[in-house]
């Protein structure tokens, strides 16, 4: 196979308490990308549609994950990329992350599957030092796997997959830019004990509830007393948002990845709607344009269009 076509979703990672632990793939959006194989040792990076994306491959979070590969494999040949990016970059549903994991999956299939999964999500950490200056998994895990994922450690590696209940998810993607790594640079570098032993609970309490069927406790442990206090205050009108979306009947949500978007989860569609109108009438009235989406959990991550 010379050429192939992917699909590479949008992500919500941290789940609001699991900061850089917990991520969750969607169905919709998603990039789509193609590449192919080149008989010369290079990448060249190609990108259609509205966001202009670095042409250089060591700039790009495409391209760098696949310089990893080359030489990892001390290749005589190479990939061309074209990335068809629907994802807005900075928009905070893993916009990195999906042309990085897409890139690895697609070059990984070109190649004859000669990696794994984990080896995978490895080099397309490479694309995530890039965007944000550091290594995390929490797009780029659930990207390639799938569902729900927790990534227990990055060095060494350990992703587990969670399963999960049915559930919808509404996005709401005001058209801000929020660059990742200022989102990580205004926050704390410490962290109080107390606010720790509650942090750690909500995550126990979430995978817990997410392997029990039990909404109630998923809801309860959609709770981030370290994280979202802080980010919080670069969202227009994020805690009316969070509240009138539960009073609508959402079990729970908070910012996606490192915002400026915000997700809620409900158990069924009818809900999920009413969130998305709630969402909409907020940022009508604020006067701030946006995007939404009413979507579910993706639970095969990247797909290869042969
Ligand atoms: N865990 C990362 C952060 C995700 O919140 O900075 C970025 O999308």
């Amino acid at each position: 196979m010379k050429e192939i076509t992917i699909h590479s979703p949008a992500t919500v990672a941290n789940l609001v308490c699991g900061f850089d632990v917990l991520g969750l793939c969607l169905e919709e959006p998603y990039d789509i990308m193609n590449l192919s194989l080149l008989d010369k040792r290079q990448v060249i990076i190609k990108t259609t549609g509205d966001y202009p994306l670095p042409a250089d491959p060591a700039l790009n979070t495409a391209g760098a994950p696949l310089l990893e590969m080359i030489s990892a494999l001390d290749m005589d040949a190479g990939f061309e990329v074209t990335i068809s990016k629907q994802i807005k970059p900075g928009s905070g549903i893993g916009s990195s992350a999906a042309s990085a994991a897409g890139a690895v999956v697609g070059a990984n299939e070109l190649l004859g599957n000669v990696f794994s999964k984990e080896d995978l999500v490895r080099f397309a950490m490479f694309g995530e030092k890039v965007a944000s200056g550091v290594k995390h998994a929490d797009n780029i895990a659930p990207c390639i796997y799938g569902g729900i994922t927790l990534i227990r450690s990055i060095f060494p590696l350990d992703i587990i997959q969670i399963p999960t209940p049915s559930l919808f998810v509404t996005v709401v993607h005001p058209q801000i830019e929020i660059r990742t790594s200022d989102a990580r640079e205004i926050l704390r570098k410490e962290v109080l004990l107390k606010d720790a032993i509650r942090q750690w609970g909500n995550i126990a309490g979430l995978v817990a509830g997410l392997m029990k069927n039990d909404y109630d406790l998923i809801g309860r442990s959609l709770e981030d007393v370290i994280i979202e206090p802080i980010r919080s205050i670069l969202i227009p009108g994020f805690h009316e948002i969070k509240r009138q979306c539960k009073e609508a009947g959402a079990i729970g949500g908070g910012i996606s990845g490192s915002g400026p978007s915000v997700f809620m989860l409900s158990s069924n569609e009818a809900t999920a709607i009413s969130v998305e109108l709630v969402m909409r009438s907020i940022y009508d009235r604020i006067g701030l344009h946006y995007h939404t989406y009413v979507t579910t959990i993706n639970k095969t991550g990247v797909k290869c269009i042969v």
